[in-house]
Order: C-alpha cells, then sequence, then structure tokens
C-alpha cells in the first residue's frame, strides 16, 4: 500500500507540474483527491492491513492529500501568471506605430470674410445682434415702409409658412433695424449678419439661402455724412487705403434718401474688365437714412433722433475677396475647395 501510496504521489505531482490549463488541472484535483479519486480508493483498501499498520498509513495518506493539494495550489498560481503573460504579448500595442492622423477642419472662408468684417465694426463701438430667420411679414415688409403689394412680398419671391401671408423667412436681414429699435436702448449702433432667403434658383450668382449683414446707427444728429464717412472707412478697412467709393442715389421703401455704394473696381482701375463686367464699378452695398415713418413706427421720435442703414451680401464680399466665380462652391462645402483656404 506504501508502495501504491508512492506511485500515485509521483504520477499526481508529474501530472500536475506538467499541466497548463486550469480546467485541466481541476479535472486533476477530481481525479486523484476526489470521491471517486485515486487516493481515495487506496483508503479504501485500508480495511486490509493490521490494526498496527493503519496509522502510519493514514499519516502517509493525509501528507500525500496535503501535498498534492499544495502543489495544485502552487500549479494554479503559476497557471494564471501564465495566462497573463501570454494575454499582454497577445494584446500587445506597439506604441512606436505611426498613429492615425486626425484632421482638425477649420471655418468656412465666408465666416472668416464676416469675422472681418465683425471686427471692423466691433472697433467702432456697433454691437452684434441677432434675430429670427422665420419672421413676421410684418417686420420683414410692413414696418420697413414695404407695403402690401410692393413686388417683393409676391408668393413667387418669398417663402411663406401661412396662407394669409403673415408669417414667412425673412428675406432680407433689414427686420432686424425694427428689432433692434424695438428693444434697444437709444443710441444704437449695431451690425446683424444672417442668412435671408429667397424663390431664386441656384446658379453661379444665385441661392435660395444667402447671407446678408444689415447694419444700423441711431442716435442724435446723425446726416448722410455719417453714413457716408463710416462706409468709406469700413471700404478701406476691407479693400485697402485709398480705395475709391461712389455713393449713387438708389431707392428703397425704407430708407430716404437712398443710395447704393460702389467701389471702384480694384483689379482694373475703373477701366473696365471681367471682374467688374466692363462696368468700371463693383456695387458693394445699399443704404440710406432711416425713414422717419420706420422710425415713428418703432416709437422713434424722428424730429429728435436719426439714423443711417446698410444691407450688404456677405457672400457676394467673399466671392470677391477669394476670387472665386461661382456662388455653389461657397455652399456646397467640397473639401476640394475648401483646403484651399
Ligand atoms: N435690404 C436690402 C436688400 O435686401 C438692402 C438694404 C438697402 C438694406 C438699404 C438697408 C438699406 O439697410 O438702408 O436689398
Amino acid at each position: 500500500m506504501k508502495e501504491m501510496l508512492q506511485n500515485l504521489r509521483e504520477a499526481s505531482i508529474r501530472a500536475i507540474l506538467d499541466c497548463e490549463d486550469a480546467e485541466l488541472l481541476e479535472s486533476l484535483r477530481v481525479k486523484y483527491l476526489g470521491k471517486k479519486g485515486e487516493l481515495t480508493s487506496i483508503l479504501r483498501q485500508m480495511g486490509k492491513l493490521s490494526p498496527e499498520e493503519r496509522p502510519a498509513m493514514g499519516q502517509l495518506a493525509n501528507k500525500l492529500r496535503e501535498d498534492i493539494e499544495e502543489a495544485i495550489e502552487d500549479r494554479n498560481k503559476v497557471i494564471s501568471a501564465l495566462r497573463m503573460e501570454r494575454r499582454l504579448i497577445a494584446e500587445s500595442v506597439d506604441v512606436t506605430l505611426p498613429g492615425k492622423k486626425q484632421t482638425l477642419g477649420h471655418k468656412h472662408p465666408m465666416y472668416n470674410v464676416l469675422d472681418q468684417i465683425k471686427d471692423i465694426f466691433i472697433g467702432m463701438g456697433f454691437e452684434i445682434v441677432d434675430g429670427p430667420e422665420v419672421e413676421l411679414a410684418d417686420y420683414n415688409f410692413t414696418k420697413l415702409n414695404i407695403d402690401e403689394g410692393h413686388p417683393s412680398r409676391e408668393w413667387t419671391d418669398t417663402f411663406y409658412f401661412t396662407e394669409d401671408s403673415s408669417i414667412l423667412l425673412r428675406t432680407q436681414t433689414s427686420p432686424m433695424q425694427i428689432h433692434a429699435m424695438e428693444t434697444k436702448e437709444l443710441p444704437i449702433r449695431m451690425i446683424a449678419p444672417g442668412r435671408v432667403y429667397r424663390k431664386d434658383e441656384v446658379d453661379a450668382t444665385h441661392s435660395p439661402m444667402f447671407h446678408q449683414i444689415e447694419g444700423m446707427v441711431i442716435d442724435k444728429g446723425i446726416t448722410m455724412a455719417d453714413l457716408k464717412a463710416t462706409l468709406n472707412l469700413v471700404v478701406e478697412k476691407i479693400y485697402g487705403k485709398g480705395t475709391v467709393t461712389r455713393f449713387r442715389p438708389h431707392h428703397f421703401p425704407f430708407t430716404e434718401p437712398s443710395c447704393e455704394l460702389d467701389i471702384q473696381c480694384h483689379k482694373c482701375g475703373g477701366v473696365g474688365c471681367p471682374t467688374c463686367k466692363g462696368e468700371g464699378w463693383i456695387e458693394v452695398l445699399g443704404a440710406g437714412m432711416v425713414h422717419p415713418k420706420v422710425l415713428a413706427g418703432c416709437g422713434i421720435d424722428p424730429d429728435v433722433y436719426s439714423g443711417w442703414a446698410f444691407g450688404m451680401g456677405l457672400e457676394r464680399l467673399a466671392l470677391g475677396e477669394y476670387k472665386i466665380n461661382n456662388l455653389r462652391l461657397i455652399f456646397e462645402n467640397d473639401r476640394r475647395f475648401l483646403e484651399q483656404f
């Protein structure tokens, strides 16, 4: 029996030391120490021994059980260490491999131009204001002295939301003049950039959505001289010192008098070229002195206060600045185009 125990010791310890798998190790434990295991079956034969032999054999068997248990425990530690090592190797990351490059976007070229304009006006003490694109016809037209029946109110030109033509997508940023006069303390110096909408087919110079910048000053004693001086300064900051301007009489319902501001073509110096379409001049914006009816409609006494306003198209400015010949490029957001700026 002693020999059987000795054989079991050798076989089991060797098997345990050879084992590399936790599950297999557990099955070895069952195989040797389980209820139907090999040690148990040896112990069953204790009955055959003489009473004198039994204690020594029992001790030997207990020692063997303890040793096998200890061997299994030790081996378990080794196996889990091995498993961890294998995992670390399998899941290792090569930190020296080149990374995936993250491409960082940048501001849209048109918004660079807008930022430039904002900076110019902020430098002159103007405030930047924002307002609704879904607008009441009252603000987009009526309060701006644009009467019922004016062609710009036609359904063919304007996106209306309601049958009664009372709610629409603003067709100009000029309603921001009304919002400002109704809500702000006087004096007012503000610009209001934003999207406007008109029923135009897309082509090289038209889009149903585009951007305008509205500007307005309301104070005591404001005259056309202030309008000219301020806009001349703005033009010089955008197009460079010495840029020649021309204020041409025009008509807008909400300003009186009204004008359009042209700059002499910076490409040809006024002789006429493709950039200015042979005209020698490039139209930049519409402007004028805020109409007394408009002031009065906003609760401002036209005998005490006066003001000037302008509205300009942002896309046109950006196209000129970056020598882009097609408006669609501004909106398509093709990265091959945008990444050039
Ligand atoms: N709102 C006009 C347009 O869309 C532009 C304009 C002209 C704005 C004269 C003004 C202004 O503030 O005084 O054509």
